[in-house]
């Protein structure tokens, strides 16, 4: 059955923990929906782990709308979530709006997830009103990677802790309908779970939070150059591959590969025709 915000908000008030992972392309969104994810988020993560830039600033509303359209053709059920890039909405809540719209009616998606708190609600509020599902992103927002000062834990001192939970109660009033939590103290992400009525949706955020979230190639340890201390991994992805180039490289240059099971097949007789 299609995942809908309505579903989600239940599966909070239940109990029942929400499946999120990333995804960018057509196959591994199909493979994800045959596993029964409840929610796909076609991240700004994309620029990492399918365009190789060091952080999520360079990614476009074209790159967005390219990897969100291949995800939405590979999906029937899940709920998909697509990322707004960095400047697409910080800039103005008209240009929240605009590119909000852009991403749901060009891709197909069902909501869209922005970064920050407070100082985004307005946006939040106005792309909510003109209809379209949103989930807010608070905690470590990888898009302030340079005022951060890298990619750390937040909220670890008493000050930044209450403004991460005044954050979480600010987006929830300004409509968004999930939160995702990253990078913050476990017992931090536990309270603000319990304050919200919205899911919280944890990535190095503890397990008290109402669903996780993690980068499909970190949870199947295809990069092994970066490692967060959140990603748990729950498949060698990296080595099947890799080693299955390798035995692909061996049997072509072996002449294995291809064997006559893989060739077509031709009439003698037509070839008997050939000059
Ligand atoms: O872009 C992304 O992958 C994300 C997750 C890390 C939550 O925002």
């Amino acid at each position: 059955m299609k995942k809908t915000v309505g579903s989600l908000l239940r599966q909070k008030e239940t109990g029942k923990k929400i499946s999120m992972l990333t995804c960018y392309d057509y196959t591994t969104a199909k493979l994800m929906e045959t596993a029964e994810i409840d929610t796909i988020l076609v991240g700004d993560s994309l620029g990492m782990t399918m365009l190789g830039y060091p952080d999520t600033l360079s990614v476009t509303m074209e790159d967005m709308i390219h990897h969100g359209k291949a995800v939405c053709r590979g999906v029937k059920d899940i709920f998909v979530v697509m990322d707004m890039p960095f400047m697409s909405y910080q800039t103005s809540v008209y240009d929240a709006l605009v590119n909000a719209g852009r991403l749901i009616k060009e891709t197909g998606a069902n909501a869209v997830k922005l970064e920050g708190g407070a100082a985004v609600c307005e946006q939040i509020k106005a792309i909510t009103d003109a209809g379209i599902p949103v989930v807010a992103h608070i905690g470590m927002t990888p898009q302030s990677v340079n005022a951060m000062g890298g990619f750390k834990c937040q909220g670890k001192d008493a000050a930044k802790a209450q403004q991460i939970i005044d954050d979480a109660l600010a987006v929830q009033e300004a409509g968004a309908f999930m939160v995702v939590l990253e990078c913050i103290p476990s017992k931090l992400a536990a309270i603000i779970t319990s304050k919200l009525m919205i899911p919280t949706i944890g990535i190095g955020a503890g397990a008290d939070c109402d669903g996780q979230v993690l980068v499909w190639q970190d949870m199947m340890t295809m990069n092994t150059d970066m490692r967060p201390k959140f990603v748990k991994s729950f498949a060698q992805g990296g080595d099947v591959m890799r080693d299955a180039f390798a035995e692909y490289d061996r049997q072509v240059k072996a002449g294995d590969f291809p064997g006559p099971e893989h060739g077509f097949k031709i009439d003698d007789e037509v070839i008997a025709q050939l000059k």
